[in-house]
């Protein structure tokens, strides 16, 4: 199934156990924790805390423990066990809101159980429907992270530093990320790439997972304030930026990271091109950008940092974990079906409307 060497892997599926295994993303860079389960509960926690996180890892995490959860409670009555899955996949869809593969893979989970509802009523025959769903959406993941990395290594010069915002890494994803993996087959197939990383406050997804993932395979990097960017563009010592996705819309607004929107401004500005990779599970073609609901989170997250009150107790902060970049700021779009270019209003719904029929 893979085809470049793995060094991290976020998130699987373990045959033995029949669990949900992570790497739990919030001890990182200092520890690596690994931690599996079969309960919904835990790994709605799990999600919600962002032990496990990145839209694509949160949506095959979420369809992978309710496989395993199936198989825990195969046995019982068919109400008492169609219940239960039902009940599972609603807690996981409350976890995080603005993350749409959480939405694209428990909707598949839901679509298979109703499939197999009308051909079966035995519970054991249902679990290995839904594991099966599961290790599908997993597959798919994986094939996209790969796709992803080839269609977008060819945009990248052969030599090049490349600006990336969180992370958008294995630790994000089933395998290789999708910024990341861009970044990773360009360095694979022999570019020379040199990757600056915003830390990314407050979480410090790039201070500790892109920096983790990237010193791990070797390539070389340099680590900014988020606040650094306008200048180092200024400067010319930034070629092109890639991030990730949270959700994208029909119409190309991209949900991403808090930070990212200024990003897409200041490339903008410079004339430096502005690509989003992302699977086109994370493509949203029901709802438009005035409908998503961009996550808030704990204010602690601001104020403190390492469990380190900066700050005063009583200050009011937003704490927004995403913003949404306009069209017009986005070069292209790299999904596992190619490069999607402008008019995202035209282009999006065509690609989609490809893959469905595919
Ligand atoms: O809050 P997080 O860490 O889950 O946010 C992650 C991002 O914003 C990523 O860029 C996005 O999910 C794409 S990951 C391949």
């Amino acid at each position: 199934m893979y085809s470049y060497p793995l060094v991290v892997k976020a998130i699987w599926f373990d045959e033995s156990l029949n669990e949900l295994c992570w790497i739990n993303t919030t001890k990182l860079p200092h520890e690596e924790e690994v931690l599996c389960s079969s309960d919904p509960a835990r790994v709605a926690k799990a999600i919600r805390d962002m032990e496990i996180r990145g839209a694509p890892a949160i949506g095959v995490a979420a369809a992978l423990v309710v496989g395993a959860y199936a198989l825990k409670i195969a046995g019982r009555s068919l109400e008492e066990f169609t219940a239960l899955i039902n009940n599972a996949i609603h807690i996981l869809l409350k976890t995080r809101p603005t993350a749409y593969n959480l939405f694209y893979a428990l909707t598949k989970m839901q679509r298979s159980l109703r499939e197999a509802l009308s051909r079966t009523s035995d519970t054991y025959t249902l679990a290995k429907k839904l594991v099966e769903t599961a290790l599908e959406i997993y597959r798919e993941d994986v094939e996209a992270n790969l796709k992803i990395g080839e269609y977008g290594a060819e945009l990248v010069p052969e030599e090049a530093t490349i600006l990336t915002h969180c992370n958008a890494g294995a630790l994000a994803t089933s395998a290789y990320g999708t910024a990341l993996a861009v970044i990773r087959i360009a360095w694979y197939k022999g570019k020379k790439i040199r990757v600056i990383a915003t830390e990314t406050r407050p979480l410090l997804q790039g201070a500790r997972l892109t920096v983790y993932e990237l010193v791990k395979e070797g390539i070389p990097l340099t680590l900014i304030t988020d606040n650094s960017v306008g200048l180092l563009m200024r400067k010319g010592k930034i070629d092109l930026v890639v991030v990730g996705a949270d959700r994208i819309t029909r119409d190309g607004y991209v949900v991403n990271k808090i930070g990212t929107y200024m990003i897409a401004l200041a490339a903008h500005k410079h004339k430096i091109p502005f690509y989003v990779a992302a699977p086109t599970s994370t493509i949203d073609i029901e709802h438009t950008i005035d409908q998503v609901i961009i996550e808030e989170r704990d204010p602690a997250e601001v104020k403190y940092v390492m469990g380190k009150l900066i700050t005063l107790e009583q200050v009011n902060v937003y704490n927004y974990a995403f913003d949404i970049t306009d069209p017009e700021l986005v070069t292209s779009i790299i999904t596992e079906l190619g490069i999607i270019r402008p008019p995202y209003n035209e282009t999006i719904p065509v690609n989609i409307a490809r893959k469905l029929t595919t």
